[in-house]
């Protein structure tokens, strides 16, 4: 009888490679791969490109019933990009001015009220690797295999700037391990579902990990997994 599909849950701190382990994960098991912080970055820079007082319950909740956020997925590729109203904007929510604003939007309950119910939809039928902050403590708190990510920050301070010196950016290592530092402490202090490790998470510290070595420890707990199912 064919193994059921699982949900995996991949929750940690800024910065320590969820997002590249959980893509290669996803595909190595042919599950599909939500990146939930592309959503609350889309969702900001729908606030910042309709300037939205965020402070304004109203404006907030009004432009959140027009925000249309979903993704696109490549078979060929396996490469997945988030559409915000019907377009790619996958480069953009990387930049400086949305990551200086995520941790504030995504502190925000209707916002996250909003992505917490698309992500439920998205995981129904199972098959999905999901990073995020609160994915195995809030939106699916019964995922079959709970994955807390975290590295010592100058270290994830420093594979963050090998990317960006790559893809052309030139910051300073103290920018980045304030930015890093900065979100970190508002995504754990926040009220509405912190960052925090679920209790039946394992935890994986990539401090003295090789990427490769990463992915291939999740890979080998969700095949231990799904071979139980
Ligand atoms: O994974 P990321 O760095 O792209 O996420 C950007 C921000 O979104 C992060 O600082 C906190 C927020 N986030 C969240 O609150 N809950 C999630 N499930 C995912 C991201």
């Amino acid at each position: 009888m064919a193994h059921k599909k699982i949900i995996i849950a991949i929750d940690g701190h800024s910065g320590c490679g969820k997002s590249s382990t959980a893509k290669i994960v996803a595909n190595r098991l042919g599950y599909i791969y939500i990146d939930t912080g592309a959503m609350y970055r889309a969702t900001t820079l729908y606030f910042v490109q309709h300037k939205i007082d965020i402070s304004d319950q109203q404006s907030v909740t009004e432009a959140l019933k027009k925000i249309d956020i979903s993704f696109q997925f490549e078979n060929k590729t396996h490469k997945s990009s988030i559409i915000l109203q019907g377009e790619n904007v996958e480069s953009q929510i990387r930049g400086l001015e949305v990551s200086e604003k995520v941790s504030e939007v995504s502190a925000i309950s209707a916002v996250r009220k909003k992505m917490v119910a698309l992500q439920r939809k998205m995981g129904e039928q199972k098959g999905v690797v999901m990073d995020g902050r609160d994915i195995g403590t809030v939106v699916f708190p019964e995922a079959e295999l709970k994955i807390f990510m975290t590295a010592d920050l100058k270290i994830r301070a420093q594979r963050r700037l090998q990317e960006l010196n790559e893809s052309g950016h030139s910051p300073s290592i103290e920018e980045i391990i304030d930015n890093l530092e900065k979100r970190d402490n508002i995504d754990s202090s926040r009220s509405d579902s912190p960052l925090k490790k679920a209790d039946d998470a394992i935890l994986l510290d990539t401090s003295h990990l090789k990427f490769e070595d990463q992915v291939e420890k999740i890979v080998n707990l969700a095949l231990n997994r799904i071979s139980k199912n």
